[in-house]
């Protein structure tokens, strides 16, 4: 795990004026040590870096976090924090606003919160998640690899006659014959009707001839996550269904052009979006164009029309119009993009013209 990211945390609490940090999330403990143990807490001063787990964990956290020292807790792990902080001494301690739940909160208020002031921040290290570094660009690179792999394998299994969940499954265990650690999600898989759910999650629906598919997956690798979605058709599809594709694909190319240091998440949804309204389906693309994607499958920054965060290099963004029609159908191409000094990079390349089967 680098020392960079410590380091830019210390600058950013630093600026905060906190004289510790508490992280129990587990994708931001994960990111600044590198344990991936589903528990624990990471303590943060200007000059120590502390790891807070339990007996299970103890050689997996020492072997996984070699930056911190790790800190075994007993059964009453609240006290071994309260012992910490009391030794600590903080002023100022901040913690995850969003990940600390009210429960939690109260206790610590009760075991520490005189001893020291609880500080709820905001996104800390949600913000340097934003821009990936070199490892977590080649860990996701790995990752949309497999998953265009996977849509090689759907193109070989779906037919009709098959379910919804059979293609699901199926698709997970050759991802993770492959090579995944898991499943990123719980993969979609949305057919004829089911379409114009977007978020249709593998149903026993059985597929029929004629009918499009729509499938989203992705898998983790190195605790970072692909994520595509294709629409294909299993059999001759209405014209009808021929057209609407083919807008979502123009309406993702432009997605993708568009994506570019300096621009906003809120430009470049307008412009993929401005197709599809075009078109005549503007109230058919009712969701955002896309989200960050790393440790989770959606984070930061998103691109959506109210989203003002401009894009810099290093940030992954999927770029996802679709356009879905109520007991109809729908339609939606999804692929990972890299920001580039210049421009975007996809991720994800699996063909998008639309498969006929
Ligand atoms: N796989 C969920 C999404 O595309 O947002
Ligand atoms: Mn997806
Ligand atoms: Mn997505």
């Amino acid at each position: 795990m680098s020392e960079k990211r410590l380091r830019a945390l210390r600058r950013r609490l630093a600026e905060e004026k906190l004289d510790a940090f508490l992280v129990a999330s587990s994708p931001n403990r994960a990111y600044l040590s590198g344990f991936t143990g589903t528990s624990g807490v990471l303590v943060l001063t200007a000059t120590e870096s502390l790891l807070l787990t339990d007996f299970r964990y103890l050689e997996q956290a020492k072997a996984q976090a070699p930056l911190f020292t790790v800190v075994q807790v007993g059964h009453d792990s609240m006290a071994a924090l309260a012992e910490t902080v009391a030794r600590l001494a903080p002023e100022r301690t901040g913690f995850e606003s969003r990940s600390v739940s009210v429960s939690i909160l109260r206790q610590w208020e009760e075991r520490f919160g005189e001893r020291t002031t609880l500080v709820p921040t905001e996104g800390l290290l949600e913000e340097l998640r934003l821009v990936k570094d070199e490892e977590e660009v080649a860990l996701l690179r790995q990752a949309a690899r497999l998953a265009d792999a996977g849509f090689e394998f759907l193109l070989d299994f779906l037919r009709p006659g098959r379910t919804e969940r059979e293609v699901s499954l199926e698709l997970e265990f050759f991802l993770r014959r492959q090579g995944a650690d898991g499943a990123g999600f719980d993969f979609i898989v949305a057919s004829g009707p089911r379409g114009a759910l977007p978020h249709g999650v593998a149903s026993g629906r059985t597929i029929n001839r004629g009918e499009l598919v729509t499938v989203d997956w992705g898998c983790f690798v190195g605790g970072y996550t692909s994520d595509i979605t294709r629409t294909v058709a299993v059999g001759e599809p209405p014209e009808r269904w021929r057209e609407i594709y083919e807008v979502v694909r123009r309406a993702q190319e432009v997605g993708v052009a568009a994506v570019r240091p300096g621009r906003t998440g809120a430009e470049v949804d307008s412009e993929a979006r401005a197709v599809i309204a075009q078109a005549g389906f503007g109230e058919a693309f009712g969701h955002g164009l896309g989200h960050g994607v790393g440790r989770e499958v959606h984070e930061e920054p998103r691109l959506r029309e109210t989203a003002t965060t401009v894009l810099r290099p290093g940030m992954v963004v999927t770029v996802e119009p679709g356009i879905y029609l109520p007991r109809e159908g729908g339609v939606r191409i999804e692929d990972m993009v890299l920001v580039t000094e210049d421009g975007g990079e996809r991720l994800t390349s699996a063909r998008r013209d639309l498969v006929i089967l």
